[in-house]
């Protein structure tokens, strides 16, 4: 039913952080269109044009190629205010991303009860039962939207009076649960969900539009479509390592939901993984290494969180979910990213499978306490020593790294 072949999705293998971004900046210049379908302002694409390093968090990262069109699909949570604020930093720097930016009159706006929310249910859980969230509101504003009746679309904007009563109506009702549930109402205020709401209005009215119609046409048309996934399969909802997990389906299966095309059109998809693991917030991480090893991959990948600044908890690469993420989200390619922040490491860890309570896993278990309680069983390769920087095939790869690769 496609009229297009060359629809390609980007998305995350592990728990975020993949690279994502970057893979999305590479292969840009093939598409026209550069979509959004999942998740909110959680997620950080970091991405250099020439020396500018720019971090995004609900903009596609393919808005920088000025050919691109943008599209923020009905799946995805946006905060109008971060959005706007994203929208004026590149003006700043030149980059006109609102001309070619089109916002889903589905998708379901992030308003300031949603991040008080987050933080007050975050600071209000027991150690062991944090989340770790962006505090981004992306909770809250995915079960407003399950909720149904406490949820605002950018559909709903057109009706400005309407609209206006509503979110009163809502911040009063939230207010008084935030009161009795947490003792505070986090400074809950009416009159600036009111402020938000007519910025909204006023500054993306004219992006917003009917994108599942939009992208069918495009489909139609021939045009190539890169659908850019957000956070990582091991994040997903359904699929991840419930409950320390994101609120949305994070692999290419969520584009039926988050963007209003069938997967099936998406030929292409381009699971991201990094060659060692990390994860930010909390959870079950199997490979985890809370040593000095940790410590070197963290200072050689520069790996801090783009959004919340935090540094990423590191470890082996994990074979058994990584297995488990490509599998479940149907990858029909692998992009490996840093594998030059192993060079200089002596031997490298893989693994490939878990050990818990006297059992070998080669999968993933659901309970989270399980997999708290896993051991890993690692394969150990020889490392190298040379700098990877100026490698660009694979026969260029020293012996040692194109054997850890296989
Ligand atoms: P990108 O797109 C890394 C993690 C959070 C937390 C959990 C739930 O940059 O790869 P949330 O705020 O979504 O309710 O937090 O999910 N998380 C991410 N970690 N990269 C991301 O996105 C993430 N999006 C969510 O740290 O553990
Ligand atoms: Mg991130």
């Amino acid at each position: 039913m496609s009229g297009n072949k060359r629809h390609t999705c980007v998305f995350g293998l592990g728990w975020g952080d993949e690279g994502k971004g970057k893979v999305v900046d590479l292969l840009c210049p093939g598409f026209q269109f550069v979509v959004r379908f999942n998740g909110g302002a959680n997620a950080g694409h970091t991405v250099y044009v020439g020396k500018d390093k720019f971090a995004l968090h609900l903009l596609p990262a393919g808005v920088l190629h000025d050919h691109v069109q943008a599209v923020i699909g009905s799946g995805v949570v946006v905060d109008p205010t971060m959005l706007i604020s994203e929208l004026d930093a590149l003006a700043r720097r030149g980059i006109d991303a609102g001309q070619r930016l089109r916002i889903s009159d589905r998708a379901h706006l992030v308003l300031p009860y949603h991040k008080i929310e987050d933080q007050l249910s975050e600071g209000a859980a027991k150690p062991g039962a944090k989340i770790g969230t962006t505090a981004r509101g992306i909770g809250p504003c995915y079960a407003d939207k399950m909720r149904r009746t406490t949820a605002i679309r950018f559909a709903d904007l057109a009706g400005e009076a309407d609209v206006l009563e509503r979110a009163r109506r809502i911040v009063e009702a939230r207010k008084s649960a935030f009161q009795s549930t947490y003792g505070n109402d986090g400074g809950l205020n009416a009159d600036d969900v009111a402020l938000e709401l007519k910025n909204a209005r006023e500054r993306l009215s004219s992006n917003i539009c009917d994108t599942t119609a939009l992208l069918h046409k495009a489909d139609r048309d021939g045009q190539a479509i890169l659908f850019e996934g957000a956070n990582g399969v091991l994040l997903d909802i359904d699929h991840g390592t419930y409950p320390f997990v994101t609120s949305s389906s994070t692999g290419p299966y969520g584009i039926g939901p988050g963007a209003g095309l069938p997967d099936s059109v998406v030929t292409h998809r381009i699971g991201t993984a990094k060659a060692y693991s990390t994860r930010v917030g909390s959870g079950p991480f199997v490979t985890e290494l809370k040593d000095a090893l940790g410590d070197r991959i963290r200072d050689r990948g520069r790996e801090f969180g783009t959004t919340t600044g935090r540094p990423r908890r590191c470890g082996w690469f994990d074979a058994v979910a990584c297995r488990y993420s490509a599998a479940v989200s149907g990858a029909t390619g692998i992009a490996l990213m840093h594998l030059d922040t192993l060079s200089g490491f002596d031997e490298i860890g893989v693994c490939i499978a878990y050990r818990v309570d006297g059992r070998t896993l080669q999968s993933p278990p659901a309970s989270a306490s399980l997999l708290e309680r896993a051991e890993p069983v690692i394969e150990f390769h020889p490392g190298w020593t040379e700098d990877l920087g100026g490698v660009s095939s694979l026969e260029d790869l020293p012996e040692n790294a194109r054997a850890y690769l296989r």
